[in-house]
C-alpha cells in the first residue's frame, strides 16, 4: 500500500475529507431542511467535487469511503410515505470534457448498441413524486431520502395546472416533476418581505421548496405553486419506447412538459443543443440551472443501471453561474421608504455578462458579519442566470490591512434618529418619522410605475421639492403650482406643465395604485389588489376589522394589523383627507350622486381624448349604469361624443355627421355626477 500520495499523508487526507465531509453536512441541512442557503449551487458543487476527488485518492491509499447519498429533503410534520421506485439524484458536471467521458463509459457499456440522446432543460425547482392510482392522484410525495418521502399532496393540490384523473393509464403510476414558482410570484413575495423589513428568499427554488414543505395552508395559497413534469415511473408494459413518447405521453394526459427538448444522435450534437438551450432558456417560464442529458431509449436504461446514488443513462451539466472579482470601494447606507437601512455595496465598476455592475445590495448587517466583508475587499460577485449580482463572498488572499470590519450605524445616516431592530427582524430601521431620506423614499414609490404613474416626478426633483420643504406628504404632490416647478432646476414651462399634466392624470387611478402607493406595512402590489377586490374605497378599507381583512389572499393577521394601525394613525387620516380634497380617486368608481339611473337610457356615447376625473372604462360604466351603451368607433348611430383633452380624430368626424359633442363638464352635469 503506499504511504504518500501526491505528496499527502492518509492522516492529512483523512482530516481534510472530515472537514469537507462536515462542511457539506451544514450546507445540506441549511439547503434542504432550512431553505436557506449560504453558499452558491456552484460553490456546493464545488465541495461535492473536491470531495470526491479526495475520496479517489483516499480509495488508492485502501482507506474506507464515506456514504454517498442523495441528499434529504424531510422535513418535520409531514408523514413519511415510501415510492414506488426509488427518486435517485443525478451526477452532474459544468464541463464538456466530462460529458464526453459520460458518452465514453455509456458507449463501452452498450458494446454494439446504437441509442440517441434527448436533451432536457434541467428545471431548478424541488423534485416531486406524483403517485396516481386507477388514473386519480392519490399522494404527492417529496424526494425524501430518496425511498420515502413527505407527503405533501395537499400543498401540491394547490397546482392548478395538475390534473387530477387520467385516462386510460396503468392501475398505478409515479409522475416524477419539478415545482417552482414564476418570477411575478417571488418578486411579489421579496416586496412583501421587504417592506416587513424581513430578509429576502434567496432565490425562487428555496421559496418552491419552503412552500411545498410548509404547514400553512394559506401560505401555499398565495404562493401560486407549478410544475414541469418529465417522467413516468412505474410502467414495464413498453409502450412507452423513448424518454421523447414518455414526454409525449404526459402532455396527453393534462401534464405541463418542458416548452423544449432535442433529440440528438450523438454527444457533439446533443452539445451543440445545449449551447441552444443556454440561448434560449431566458424566454422559458420557468427557472433553468442546466440541461439534462439521457439516453433516449428506454430499454436502454435497464442495461445501463444506476450507482447507489444515480442512474448512469443520464446526466446534468449545469451552467456556471458568471463569476468576477472586484473591489469594494464603500458600503454606502440606503434609508428606504419604511426607514429600514440597506447597506449597498459601492464596487469598483466591472462587466458581468455583459452588463456593467457599480452597485450590489449586502441586504442587511448580519450578511456583512457573516460573509466578513469588509471595505476594500475585493468580493466575488456572481450571476447566475437571469437573477441580480450578487456578492458570493471575499476573495480572502487578496484581503490586506486596510480592510477594517464594517461596523453597522447605530444612528440614521440621513437624519441622525437612533436606529431600532424590530423583533424578529434583520433589518435595522430608522424610527424617526420625520425622517426626509424616508420622505423622499416614500414620494418616489407613490409615484413609480407601480403605484400611481406619475411620468416625470423623478428622484431627483422629489429631492428638491422635499429639501426645501415643499413636499411634507404625498398629498403636497397634488397642491404644487407651476410656480413651484418653474423654480426647479432645468425646469422649463413645458417639463412644468408636463408634470402638472401628469400629476393631474393621476388623481384617476385605480384604487389598487394608490393603496400600493401609501406604503402600508406589508402591503405590495398584489395585496394592494387583492384588498381591492372585497372592497370597493380607501374608507371601506380603513373600517374593516382584523378578521375581515385577514381572511384576504396574501394578508395574515400581522399585516391586518398594520392595515388597522395605518389607518388609525391621524397624520395617514390627514393625508387620505387631503388627497381626496385634491380631487384623487379613493374609491373603485367615482362617487356620484344617488338618483341619475336611467339618465341616459337608450342613448349611444363614443369617448375620445383623456378625462381628468375618470378612465376611460370608468366613464364607460358611469353611462351603462344610467342606461346608456358605448360605441368604439363614430357613426350615424352615435347620440353624444364624450370629448377629453388631445381627442384624436373622432372628434371631427363626429362634427362631420353633426353629432353632439360634450366636454367632461358637460358629462358631470347632465349625468347628474356633480355632488
Ligand atoms: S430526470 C434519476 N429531468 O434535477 C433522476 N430531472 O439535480 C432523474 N430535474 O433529481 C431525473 N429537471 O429533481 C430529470 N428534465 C429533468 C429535470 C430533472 C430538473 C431535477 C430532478 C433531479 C435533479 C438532479
Amino acid at each position: 500500500m503506499n504511504t504518500k500520495f501526491n505528496g499527502q499523508s492518509p492522516a492529512r487526507i483523512e482530516k481534510k475529507l472530515q472537514h469537507l465531509r462536515d462542511d457539506i453536512a451544514l450546507h445540506d441541512r441549511l439547503y434542504y431542511r432550512e431553505n436557506k442557503p449560504q453558499i452558491s449551487d456552484f460553490e456546493y458543487d464545488c465541495l461535492k467535487a473536491e470531495l470526491i476527488r479526495l475520496e479517489q485518492i483516499a480509495a488508492n491509499f485502501g482507506m474506507e469511503s464515506g456514504e454517498d447519498s442523495v441528499g434529504n429533503d424531510s422535513a418535520n410534520g409531514f408523514q413519511k410515505h415510501p415510492h414506488l421506485t426509488p427518486m435517485q439524484s443525478l451526477s452532474n458536471t459544468y464541463s464538456r470534457d466530462e460529458l464526453v467521458a459520460f458518452d465514453g463509459r455509456v458507449k463501452k457499456q452498450l458494446a454494439e448498441q446504437d441509442y440517441s440522446y434527448i436533451v432536457e432543460p434541467k428545471i431548478d425547482g424541488i423534485a416531486i413524486n406524483l403517485i396516481y392510482e386507477n388514473g386519480e392522484l392519490i399522494r404527492a410525495l417529496t424526494r425524501g431520502d430518496g425511498t420515502f418521502g413527505d407527503d405533501v399532496t395537499w400543498n401540491i393540490l394547490t397546482v392548478q395546472s395538475l390534473p387530477r384523473v387520467l385516462n386510460q393509464c396503468a392501475a398505478r403510476l409515479e409522475i416524477r416533476g419539478e415545482v417552482f414558482i414564476d418570477e411575478k410570484t417571488f418578486e411579489a413575495a421579496n416586496e412583501q418581505r421587504r417592506s416587513q423589513g424581513l430578509e429576502e428568499y434567496a432565490n425562487p427554488r428555496n421559496l418552491a421548496a419552503g412552500t411545498v414543505k410548509s404547514l400553512d395552508p394559506q401560505d401555499v395559497q398565495i404562493r401560486h405553486l407549478k410544475i414541469i413534469t418529465y417522467a413516468v415511473g412505474c410502467v414495464s408494459d413498453g409502450s412507452l419506447g423513448t424518454q421523447g413518447d414518455v414526454l409525449k405521453q404526459l402532455l396527453a394526459w393534462g401534464f405541463p412538459t418542458q416548452e423544449k427538448y432535442w433529440v440528438a444522435a450523438d454527444v457533439e450534437t446533443a452539445w451543440e443543443c445545449i449551447q441552444e438551450l443556454d440561448l434560449e432558456r431566458k424566454h422559458f417560464k420557468y427557472w433553468t440551472d442546466g440541461a439534462v442529458l439521457k439516453i433516449n431509449e428506454l430499454g436502454l436504461h435497464e442495461i445501463l443501471g444506476s450507482t447507489a446514488k444515480a442512474p448512469r443513462w443520464a446526466i446534468a451539466y449545469k451552467f456556471a453561474p458568471v463569476r468576477v472579482s472586484t473591489k469594494l470601494k464603500d458600503i454606502i447606507l440606503q434609508v428606504g421608504r419604511t426607514g429600514v437601512v440597506t447597506p449597498v455595496a459601492d464596487l469598483e465598476p466591472i462587466e458581468i455578462s455583459g452588463s456593467i455592475v457599480s452597485r450590489a445590495t449586502l441586504h442587511n448587517s448580519d450578511e456583512i458579519e457573516k460573509k466578513d466583508i469588509r471595505i476594500n475587499d475585493y468580493v466575488f460577485l456572481e450571476k447566475a442566470g437571469e437573477i441580480i449580482p450578487a456578492i458570493v463572498s471575499v476573495d480572502m488572499p487578496k484581503r490586506s490591512e486596510i480592510c477594517k470590519p464594517f461596523s453597522f450605524p447605530t444612528h440614521c445616516p440621513a437624519c441622525g434618529y437612533n436606529l431600532i431592530k424590530r423583533e424578529n427582524e434583520v433589518a435595522w430601521r430608522c424610527a424617526n418619522p420625520a425622517c426626509k431620506a424616508q420622505l423622499r423614499c416614500k414620494i418616489s414609490y407613490f409615484a413609480s410605475k407601480s403605484a400611481m404613474d406619475i411620468d416625470n416626478l423623478g428622484e431627483a426633483v422629489i429631492e428638491k421639492l422635499v429639501h426645501s420643504g415643499r413636499l411634507k406628504t404625498v398629498a403636497d404632490i397634488y397642491n404644487l403650482t407651476y410656480g413651484d416647478l418653474i423654480a426647479l432646476p432645468k425646469f422649463g414651462q413645458k417639463s412644468a406643465l408636463n408634470l402638472l399634466k401628469n400629476i393631474d392624470l393621476s388623481k384617476t387611478r385605480p384604487l389598487w395604485r394608490l393603496l400600493n402607493g401609501l406604503g402600508i406595512f406589508g402591503i405590495g402590489e398584489q395585496t394592494a389588489k387583492d384588498l381591492c377586490k372585497k372592497f370597493s374605497s380607501i374608507w371601506e378599507i380603513s373600517l374593516a376589522s382584523v378578521e375581515e381583512l385577514a381572511c384576504i389572499e396574501g394578508i395574515g393577521e400581522k399585516i391586518a394589523r398594520s392595515i388597522i394601525e395605518f389607518f388609525s394613525n391621524e397624520g395617514n387620516q390627514n393625508i387620505l383627507k387631503n388627497l381626496e380634497q385634491c380631487g384623487v380617486c379613493l374609491s373603485l368608481k367615482p362617487t356620484f350622486r344617488q338618483g341619475g339611473e336611467k339618465i341616459f337610457d337608450g342613448k349611444t356615447f363614443a369617448l375620445t381624448g383623456t378625462l381628468k376625473k375618470f378612465t376611460r372604462t370608468q366613464a364607460k360604466e358611469i353611462i351603462e349604469a344610467r342606461g346608456g351603451n358605448v360605441a368604439n368607433s363614430i357613426s350615424k348611430k352615435i347620440d353624444i361624443l364624450l370629448c377629453g383633452a388631445n381627442s384624436g380624430s373622432k372628434l371631427s368626424q363626429a362634427e362631420e355627421l353633426g353629432i353632439e359633442i360634450w366636454d367632461e363638464e358637460a358629462f358631470l352635469s347632465k349625468g347628474n355626477l356633480l355632488s
